[in-house]
């Protein structure tokens, strides 16, 4: 396999590192760059990492000495994707073949907690993407652009099966094919779906070629590549940032109970860490031909949050810990139980395969939580979640 040159835009986030080091290891040159605002919000939503991470220069470096035969394979500079020039002359810099976007505020909580998150979020997200738009056509015309959406821009309030980004109606006798409609429920999964939109258009008008990948709830606390503690991935367990099994996990491991919002019937789409950087890997491999834009819904299962909770109680009851679920009120304006069905075909076609079970995979979270349990207790009140969707308004009664 020919080594590609890939840029990732978020490389000090919990997929960007990652992927650094997995691409790194597979023979291909990375550079990376990120603004830090990940870590300054979690600050400021007052918790931490539960893994404790390096600054990038310290991470590469310990890359570097634990992968000798990778050694060099990953920059990185230190910018952020709103300063134009910045953005453009690091692509001009180092001419990549693919830009896996992953730098963009990814909290639907955070960016539902007043006016001034929202904008912030679709500020950073909406304008990052323009502009990476704009220095790809600028600067390398002929690069795949990778970028990072979610399954949640498709919504989860319809009967039909969500196919994968386009989809074949027939209206007063005529047939098209056309975008899936995007139904999002929050500030930041309409972000997404902005970004899909501004994506869509920038390959028709000016050729470019892209992969938007609808990507489900990822978990995990590491992949392979992580073979000592300072090449550790962050992992987040607040309200705000931590997502439903990383958060599960956490509580299991201080022992707090598990507390699904709400009846528990909200159904999404799962993928391990390690399969998420499998899927990413896969797309650079197998870019879209010139002026392609194509949509990947990247998913393991999906499984109903009510037994996410049951099986990270299992799982926690068989190494010695007893855990118990306690649901909460649903800080968030969702239905709780609703029909999902969702096709994910296209990155099985080119050869994903989830490597490991769930509760394979929620057995290591628990162990490697457990060595993080003082700094997780240590934040244990960011936690519990607060009603930023009660507090701005009800969703708009749509007129059928
Ligand atoms: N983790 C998930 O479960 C999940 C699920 C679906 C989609 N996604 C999407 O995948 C991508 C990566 O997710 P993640 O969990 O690694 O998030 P993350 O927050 O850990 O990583 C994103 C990185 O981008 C950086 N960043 C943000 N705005 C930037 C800017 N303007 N300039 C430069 N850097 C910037 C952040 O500092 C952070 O390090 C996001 O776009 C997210 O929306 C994630």
């Amino acid at each position: 396999m020919n080594g590609k040159k890939v840029l990732i835009v978020g490389i000090d986030g919990y997929i960007g590192w990652s992927l650094a080091m997995h691409l790194a290891t597979r023979g291909h040159s990375v550079a990376g760059i990120d603004n830090y605002s990940r870590r300054r919000n979690v600050a400021k939503v007052g918790s931490v990492s539960a893994t404790p991470i390096r600054e990038m220069d310290e991470r590469i470096h310990v890359f570097n000495m634990a992968y000798p035969d990778a050694r060099g394979a990953i920059a990185f500079k230190e910018g952020d994707l709103l300063d134009y020039s910045f953005a453009r002359d690091y692509i001009k810099w180092f001419k990549p073949d693919t830009i896996v976007h992953l730098g963009e505020q990814p909290s639907a909580p955070f960016s539902m907690v007043d006016r001034e998150h929202a904008v912030y979020t679709q500020h950073n997200n909406v304008i990052g993407n323009l502009n990476l738009l704009y220095a790809i056509k600028e600067v390398v015309p002929d690069c795949h652009l990778l970028k990072l959406g979610t399954m949640g821009e498709y919504g989860y309030d319809t009967e039909l099966e969500i196919p994968e980004g386009f989809f074949e109606i027939e209206y007063k006798g005529k047939k098209a094919t056309i975008p899936f409609p995007r139904m999002a429920g929050s500030w930041y999964h309409w972000s997404k779906v902005h970004d899909s939109n501004n994506i869509m258009f920038a390959c028709r008008l000016w050729g470019l070629r892209s992969t938007d990948v609808m990507q489900g709830i990822v978990y995990g606390t590491r992949t392979k590549q992580m073979i000592l503690d300072e090449l550790l991935t962050r992992f987040d367990f607040d309200e705000c940032f931590g997502t439903a099994i990383n958060r599960f996990c956490a509580q299991a491991a201080i022992g707090h109970k598990l507390t699904p919002y709400g009846k528990g019937g909200q159904t999404r789409g799962y993928l391990a860490l390690t399969d998420s950087i499998q899927c990413l890997t896969i797309a650079t491999e197998n870019p879209p031909e010139k002026g392609e834009y194509r949509v990947f819904n990247q998913l393991d299962t999906v499984y109903k949050i009510n037994d996410l909770a049951k099986t990270v109680q299992q799982v926690a009851g068989k190494k010695g810990m007893d855990v118990e679920i306690e649901p909460v009120d649903n800080p968030r304006v969702e239905k709780e139980e609703h029909h999902y069905k969702v096709k994910a075909e296209k990155l099985r076609n080119l050869g994903f395969r989830p490597t490991r079970t769930l509760e394979e995979e929620v057995d290591i979270m628990l162990t490697d939580l457990m060595r993080f349990k003082k700094r997780i207790l240590a934040k244990k009140e960011v936690i519990m979640p607060k009603p930023y969707w009660k507090q701005v308004s009800q969703p708009p009664i749509l007129t059928r």
